[in-house]
């Protein structure tokens, strides 16, 4: 069945589910290393690309293409690559997309460890990047150089929710001969499509809303283009940070109600923000549909919702948001977003404690930050929840 044309809840249910001799209504589980030939030949003209069919599973296998079809129409892309991880999809953007000597420009507040392998890992291999906020078109069009060859946008950024205007940044790196590399975690293809923006590649950590049940760690890297495609995934298979088939099962699984869960969760978050930010306990709160969100205009153009990410910052700074954290019950202190529970954490202290405290507040990461990833639970317990937490901060 073909579900390119078909509405954006029609793909996520029946996209990329492979046609299955026996029925199977779900894709199954092809749980092999290797696929048999039937003769010399065939083997030979399935390495040769000359028939269609698998050969091994690092270079492809069934339940994971049908998840890798899924999410290329999900992004309107060309075509997608799954990865073990979300930093196996950001580790093999740089590696397919860099060479020596050449520059990348990146949103100064990306998720601490694509910051990390950059500087202490791209570096070495003669790497450059220039960090800053994106969101700042003059500053990016003056931090382009003629060696850049990627602009690397995190938007909405984790966690300060910093937004990027996709479609200005797309032109100034085309202008300048480079890509538009986007992480879309924090939006996830139901609020936000960079492909159809201006950007070449976008890329996700699937282990948040798009497997939505904390139940895996993955990732997938999609391109607009077939050349882009190939140069990605030929990395993945060379690279050796393939998904595999289960984690692709389970995946496929979570995708399926990624639209509701979302819509919750941002419900959920809206009613969340809107009372934090007149809790008198409470400094400031930051979230993308909140009027009071600096870039809430721009957020409503280019996705269609604020997700479901709110950072704040309690009164009386880190001590105060310690207290908060260890005293709520029904959110887990933990990190992580995107799935069905809502979670608590500290980013200066936790998820980009490795970049530095210079690099953090450069991209937003005060030391009071507490991050809270709303869940689908009742917003009533929620709000319980951190009224009894906030009493004891
Ligand atoms: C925005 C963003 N990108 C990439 C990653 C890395 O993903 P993973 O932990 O699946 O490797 C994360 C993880 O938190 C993230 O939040």
């Amino acid at each position: 069945m073909d579900t390119r044309k078909m509405g954006f809840n029609t793909r996520l249910v029946h996209a990329g589910i492979p046609d299955d001799a026996l029925g199977s209504v779900t894709t199954p589980i092809y749980q092999t290393s290797t696929f048999a030939f039937r003769n010399a030949k065939q083997g030979a003209d399935r390495f040769a690309g000359a028939a269609p069919g698998f050969i091994y599973s690092r270079i492809g296998n069934p339940t994971v293409c049908a998840l890798e079809e899924a999410v290329a129409q999900l992004e309107n892309g060309f075509g997608c690559t799954a990865t073990s991880s979300g930093m196996g999809a950001v580790s093999t953007a740089y590696m397919a997309l860099l060479n020596q000597g050449d520059h990348m420009v990146s949103t100064a507040g990306v998720y601490g460890p694509s910051r990390v392998l950059m500087d202490k890992h791209m570096s070495r291999f003669g790497v450059a990047c220039t960090y800053l906020d994106t969101s700042d078109l003059d500053a990016l069009a003056r931090a382009i150089r003629p060696e850049t060859r990627i602009v690397y946008v995190e938007s909405p950024s984790n966690p300060s929710m910093i937004v990027t205007d996709l479609e200005a940044a797309a032109k100034l790196a085309h202008d300048a001969g480079a890509l538009l590399v986007v992480d879309n975690t924090f939006a996830s293809p139901y609020l936000q499509k960079p492909l159809d923006l201006g950007a070449d590649v976008v890329l996700h950590s699937i282990t948040k809303y798009i497997n939505g049940h904390a139940d895996v760690v993955g990732g997938v890297i999609v391109a607009k283009t077939e050349e882009l495609h190939k140069k990605l995934r030929s990395m993945v298979v060379i690279m050796g940070p393939c998904m595999d088939p289960h984690q692709a099962s389970l995946v496929s699984r979570g995708l399926k109600t990624l639209a509701i869960r979302m819509e919750r969760a941002q419900a959920n978050a809206m009613a969340i923000a809107l009372w934090l930010e007149q809790h008198p306990k409470v400094e400031w709160a930051s979230f993308l549909g909140l009027p009071s969100h600096p870039q809430y205009d721009l957020a409503r153009r280019q996705m269609t919702g604020p997700g479901a990410m709110i950072s704040f910052e309690v009164k009386g700074g880190v001590e105060a948001g310690a207290r908060l954290m260890d005293s709520v019950k029904l959110a887990a202190l933990a990190v992580s977003l995107g799935g069905v529970e809502t979670l608590i954490c500290h980013p200066a202290s936790m998820t980009h404690a490795s970049m530095g405290k210079a690099a953090r507040l450069e991209g937003g990461v005060t030391d009071g930050l507490v991050r809270y990833a709303v869940g689908i639970e009742d917003v009533e317990d929620l709000i319980a929840d951190l009224e009894q937490a906030l009493a004891k901060a």
